[in-house]
């Protein structure tokens, strides 16, 4: 199977709150490869690209203003699967909903402030990894354990 990238987003809140060395422990020991790690300020531009989907929503003027009142640190995952395995670690949304053991579930008790982003397909992932992260700041290094985190036949 081929790998796929997900974007991860420590929110606003999730840096204020000291959850950032958390949050990538929790990818990093599950065996995500990490290919790209920056901190960032977004700006309503990128934010409009960001949350296209959600522009008719009553909430999308304040979700941009959140996002964007410090800045975010944005990490690139590859792995099989990589948005389907990240997304079960954040949890469900709504932070006082999401299971224990989860991001969420553990570190939030809001729907908007909930720590963390991430894409929710190999397609979004694509498409993020191009607004946040110029080409020279992706590292596609070799990671050496691969076949201690896969079985043969799911790297063909
Ligand atoms: P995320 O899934 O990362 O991306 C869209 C974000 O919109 C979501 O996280 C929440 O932070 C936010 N969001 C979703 N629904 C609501 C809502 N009803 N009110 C406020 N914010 C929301």
């Amino acid at each position: 199977m081929q790998t796929s990238r997900c974007v991860v987003l420590v929110k606003p809140d999730g840096v204020q709150r000291g959850l950032i060395g958390e949050i990538i422990h929790r990818f990093e020991r599950k065996g995500l490869h990490m290919i790209g790690l920056k901190m960032i300020a977004l700006d309503d531009e990128t934010l409009s690209d960001w949350y296209v989907e959600h522009k008719d929503k009553p909430f999308f003027g304040d979700l941009k203003k959140f996002m964007s009142s410090n800045p975010v640190v944005a990490i690139l995952w590859e792995g099989i699967e990589a948005s389907v395995a990240i997304r079960n670690i954040l949890g469900s949304t709504k932070g006082r909903e999401a299971a224990p053991g989860t991001i969420r579930g553990d570190f939030s008790m809001s729907k908007q402030y909930n720590i963390v982003h991430a894409s929710d397909s190999a397609e979004a992932g694509d498409r993020e990894q191009k607004l946040i992260f110029k080409d020279d700041e992706i590292f596609p290094w070799k990671k050496m354990n691969l076949d201690q985190i896969y079985a043969p036949d799911e790297m063909e």
